[in-house]
């Protein structure tokens, strides 16, 4: 297999990383298949019969390797973070490579009543999870936990645990791959939340900055 080389980006440089893979054995190509599949006959239109458990074993079983997904991983620093579409899982699943600006994040949003699992691809990604508001008196949002995924490492999210933001606190880009089921945030949006009052607002502001590997 051909190892490529990790470019270091310089501002607003659209493409993160230049990798080639060798095309008989495309690992990662593997896995977008077998989460495919996986979701295939058991997903309906609710998030209830996902088998979390065994997509959360598919992720973690796939070692990351740049050269395999790196196609997918197109970076822009003047963006907090890129959203690059790789399936939709036969509708029934959005799955997608996120390249997070160094230093900068997402903000606290909700999850659609879908299922969200995240693999780090490269780099480490910080994870702080709060308590859904309650109630109607603007307050400073609870933190519950606050967490550094390292490479390789699977997180699983979901409204039941509350809300969460992501960021890279790195000097280089982070990579890591995001799996919704059902799609819905990509269908309706999501709601994000002000830390400071706990606020919410909806946006359906969702886009993708790439798709199947081609700039949009
Ligand atoms: C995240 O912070 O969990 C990623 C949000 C997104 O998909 O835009």
């Amino acid at each position: 297999m051909a190892i490529g080389m990790i470019k270091k980006l310089t501002a607003n440089a659209p493409l993160a990383f230049s990798c080639t893979a060798n095309a008989a054995t495309n690992r990662f190509d593997d896995l977008v298949q077998a989460l495919k599949d996986a979701l295939g006959p058991s997903s309906g239109l609710t998030s209830d019969d996902v088998d979390v458990e065994y997509l959360t074993r598919l992720m973690q079983d796939y070692d990351s390797d740049p050269a395999e997904w790196s196609r997918f991983a197109m970076g822009d620093q003047s963006r907090g973070y890129t959203r690059n579409l790789v399936d939709e899982g036969n509708g029934k699943s959005n799955l997608l490579v996120l390249v997070w600006s160094p230093g900068k994040g997402s903000p606290i949003h909700d999850h659609g009543n879908a299922h969200c699992l995240m693999k780090i691809l490269r780099g480490n990604l910080t994870e702080t999870r709060y308590l859904y508001p309650e109630g109607e008196t603007e307050k400073p949002m609870k933190v519950i936990s606050e967490r550094v995924h390292k490479e390789n490492d699977v997180a699983y999210m979901a409204d039941e645990l509350g809300v969460h933001r992501v960021w890279n606190q790195g000097s280089d880009f982070a990579v890591s791959l995001h799996l919704y089921t059902p799609p819905n945030v990509a269908r309706g949006g999501c709601h994000i939340f002000d830390p400071a009052t706990g606020k919410k607002s909806h946006t359906k502001d969702c886009g993708y900055y790439s798709a199947y590997g081609t700039k949009l």
